[in-house]
């Protein structure tokens, strides 16, 4: 008889990879400063391969926002909101989250993942859900775990949507559903396209901003707000984990919507709700999203010095737009032995492979924050150029001329 077990005793990918000194996964951190430089296995790098867009994590206003959640709610709420987790303070982040990004309501959950996953209880057997193919793995989970009928159209090819669209039932529900930037090549997503196409068929739009809630458009609305798209777009979800410095997800949209998935989700229901101290720190992160509106000018300056720095060394950075920074390398070897030099070189980066990056195009996943200075982004712009040539990935001499990227940026700061 076959034990399911065996499957686990013969998976032995990390193997190869720890015996030449180049597995790039599951690295501890042992001190992380102030963010920008931390200290893994003894060494210090310059971290630019976080999520902490604003540089809000180890923002002294933000642990005071968890401490002070801690010492009136306690280490956890020891149940699900339905029953016995919610806390007032629950309530306080919602209506301010629902204030921030002007809809009806909105709900907290205890992480980005498990709040795409409520999504599954929109989708019903009389449904189609049209999903890009590049979506994040909570979205496609989402889409798995519930029973409309699944169709999933090429990376950003409005076409392809159109086509799958117009051969649907008519009668039938129908929703897109699509990460605005997506999260492992950091491009945004067609949301112009998408809204009209969902406007034409009477599809509803559901978008995962995860990467963009609090950096993109003027007061850091996200992708919609970017756009000037948001009474387009139906549903909103997001993550505490990235700009909001903590750990959590929500969704926000109109009130009777918002109201069923409080009910009827079932990552929602089944699981306990956020702890005080990720509450906490969410709520006080807010609070400097929208007072603070030169933290994302800034990382999206910085985040177009490094991209077309890289590209002038004869990078290719994809389609990307924001902190985001792919470096595509395409062989998985060839990625994970750039990584381990990188961060030999001082630069702890990320290295994306399948099932995260198609087969055969494996990348370097570099991401910037508020906080880096000038000289630590040259030191990573150093730390690529050395290591990318000795590797053979750019060439010896830099290309005579590179397209220039163009950061998703409002066109003017505008005032809070
Ligand atoms: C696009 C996208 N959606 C959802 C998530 C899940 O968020 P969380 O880390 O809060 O579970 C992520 C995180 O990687 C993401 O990139």
């Amino acid at each position: 008889m076959k034990d399911v077990f065996d499957k686990c005793r013969s998976w032995d990918r990390d193997r190869p990879l720890k015996e030449a000194g180049i597995y790039p996964f599951n690295h501890p951190i042992t001190e992380v400063g102030e963010g920008t430089e931390v200290v893994v296995e003894g060494r210090r790098v310059i971290m630019a391969g976080s999520n902490d867009y604003l540089g809000l994590s180890t923002d002294p206003r933000v642990k005071a926002g968890a401490i002070r959640a801690v010492e009136r709610f306690g280490a956890t709420c020891s149940g699900s909101r339905l029953l016995n987790g919610t806390r007032s303070l629950h309530e306080e982040l919602e209506h301010r989250l629902a204030v921030f990004l002007r809809r009806e309501a909105a709900l907290v959950v205890s992480t980005g993942f498990q709040t795409n996953l409520a999504l599954a209880a929109l989708l019903g057997p009389h449904d189609v859900v049209f999903a890009d193919r590049h979506n994040h793995a909570s979205l496609v989970d989402a889409v798995l775990l519930g029973s409309a009928a699944h169709r999933r159209y090429r990376h950003g090819d409005m076409a392809h949507l159109e086509r799958l669209l117009t051969a649907a039932d008519p009668a039938a529900g129908k929703l897109i559903i699509t990460d605005s930037v997506f999260s492992v090549e950091g491009d945004l997503c067609d949301l112009p396209g998408v809204a009209k196409l969902a406007a034409e068929h009477g599809a509803r739009v559901v978008l995962d901003c995860a990467h963009d809630l609090g950096l993109l458009g003027a007061h850091g609305r996200g992708a919609p707000e970017h756009y000037g798209l948001e009474a387009e777009v139906d549903l909103v979800t997001g993550t505490f984990s990235k700009s909001f410095a903590s750990l959590g997800g929500l969704l926000a949209g109109p009130a009777d919507i918002i109201n069923y998935l409080r009910h009827v989700g079932r990552s929602v229901l089944f699981s306990a709700a956020m702890t005080p101290a990720a509450v906490g720190a969410a709520l006080a992160a807010l609070d400097v999203v929208e007072r603070e509106p030169e933290r994302r000018w800034r990382v999206l300056d910085l985040a177009e010095e490094a991209h077309n720095g890289l590209r002038a060394l004869g990078f290719d950075t994809g389609r990307s737009a924001t902190p985001v920074v792919p470096v595509r390398v395409g062989d998985e070897t060839l990625c994970f032995r750039f990584w381990a030099e990188l961060l030999a070189a001082g630069v702890f980066t990320n290295a994306f492979t399948a099932p995260a990056a198609p087969g055969g195009a494996a990348l370097i996943r570099a991401s910037f924050t508020a906080t880096h200075t000038d000289a630590q982004l040259d030191r990573v712009l150093d730390a690529f150029a050395t290591v990318g040539r000795r590797l053979g990935i750019i060439p010896p001499a830099p290309p005579t001329g590179y397209d220039p990227v163009r950061i998703a940026r409002p066109a003017l700061p505008v005032p809070a």
